[in-house]
């Protein structure tokens, strides 16, 4: 294994009615509360009501910073900096999924610079170390996000999305209640599964050596697709629910990373498509994440096997390594079917090529896969998702 070093400091609050551990961590953090949360759906399932409720019996200040968009833009972590300033505010509680806990992120360290958030954190890369305090309050599952130090945030003059990390950005607590995920829409259920997988996958399509790492991921992959299974057929399986909770939240802690090179190049491609058209972060995965396998297949074709045999039970009894890697790949689009994920880039609700090429240019290449890809190749694999 590659020497790494470890630290989480996120505590978890995990369960039905975790939401009563509220109050405990209000008693750590100052008067101001920023509340931030999404489009509203948190108020239609009374979340809001509750949170509110603990917040002022707590003896909480509350300011809100509503209307945090999928896929946030800098321009909203700019309105939260403002209110942040001018509120004094000691802490901030997102409520939400992936989008409001990033925006979040970016607000709670962008908060404390002097200079503008995008150029000091995306530009010029500068390792912050202070931040406004963060919780989070999660009610859809799948970026990891409420136990990691990243957020990702979209510039939309740059045509850029970019996510930075820093512990500083790190939730203090996040309280994950699998029943606050009950009210999501099929779409966005699946959505988040996907992202799981993908998730597992950037890390697990790297390197050669023995690593526990990639053991525990075959497990947990696994235990995804066994839960995606019932979820979708019954979304109120408690088990089903929080064991995708959990799953989402292990797979992108960093723990799965330790002692490993990683991937990420699927995210790169679906980061700058979601720049070029709304899309759902986990449904543009399951897009393209087929094409970019079949692409890479021969130089990861130890690991595809690996995949194919250990994650997708393959028999691969009288086949060729390819063949045998192919069928995994193909059982893992098939899979995404099944559970109703968007397998292509026009399921996705995208018509036309006209923007393949600049999508292509503008993604980030990354170095730890099976295959560094040109432009070129980025190209071909958004033709052969469409
Ligand atoms: O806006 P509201 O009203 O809250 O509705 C949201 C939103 O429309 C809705 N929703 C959330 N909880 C709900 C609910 N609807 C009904 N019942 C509930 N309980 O779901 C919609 C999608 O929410 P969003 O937060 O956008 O989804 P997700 O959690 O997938 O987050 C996506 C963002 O996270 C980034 C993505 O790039 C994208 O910007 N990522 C963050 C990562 C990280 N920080 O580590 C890693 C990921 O790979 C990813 O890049
Ligand atoms: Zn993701």
């Amino acid at each position: 294994m590659n020497s790494f070093i470890f630290c989480n400091p996120t505590r978890i609050y995990f369960g039905e009615g975790a939401i009563k551990n509220l109050a405990k961590e209000m008693e750590k953090c100052g008067k101001n509360v920023l509340l931030a949360y999404g489009k509203g759906t948190i108020k239609k399932e009374g979340i809001y009501d509750g949170i509110v409720d603990i917040l002022k019996s707590c003896g909480k200040n509350v300011i809100e910073f509503s209307g945090v968009m999928p896929n946030p833009t800098a321009a909203k972590v700019r309105e939260g900096i403002a209110l942040c300033r001018d509120g004094k505010i000691a802490f901030i509680l997102a409520v939400g999924g992936g989008s409001v806990i990033d925006c979040c992120k970016a607000v709670a360290v962008g908060s404390r610079l002097d200079g503008d958030f995008w150029e000091e954190l995306y530009t010029k890369r500068i390792a912050a170390h202070e931040a406004i305090p963060l919780g989070t309050v999660l009610t859809m599952t799948g970026t990891g996000s409420e136990m990691n130090s990243t957020a990702v945030i979209t510039n939309e003059e740059l045509k850029f999305k970019a996510s930075f990390s820093s512990e500083a950005a790190a939730p203090k607590f996040s309280i994950l209640d699998p029943t606050y995920t009950y009210s999501l829409p099929k779409y966005q259920m699946v959505s988040g599964i996907c992202d799981i997988m993908s998730h597992l996958m950037e890390q697990y399509f790297s390197g050669t050596d023995d690593n526990v790492s990639d053991d525990l991921n075959e497990a947990l992959m696994r235990s995804i697709v066994k839960n995606a299974r019932t979820a979708v057929k019954n979304p109120k399986d408690y088990a089903a629910r929080s064991n995708i909770m959990w799953g989402a939240t292990v797979a992108l802690n960093g723990i799965l990373g330790c002692g490993k090179t990683q991937d990420w190049e699927v995210h790169q491609i679906e980061h700058q498509i979601a720049v070029y058209y709304d899309v759902a972060h986990g449904m543009g995965l399951a897009a393209i994440t087929p094409s970019y396998l079949r692409f890479i297949c021969r130089n990861g074709l130890d690991k595809l096997k690996r995949f194919a045999v250990n994650v997708w039970n393959v028999d691969a009894e009288g086949k060729t390594d390819e063949q045998t890697a192919l069928e995994g790949i193909d059982r893992l689009e098939a899979f995404f079917k099944e559970i109703g994920a968007t397998v292509s880039l026009r399921e996705l609700g995208i018509n036309d090529k006209s923007k393949f090429s600049e999508i292509a240019e503008s993604c980030n290449i990354r170095t730890g896969g099976y295959r560094i890809l040109t432009p070129e190749d980025i190209k071909k694999i958004l033709n052969d998702s469409f």
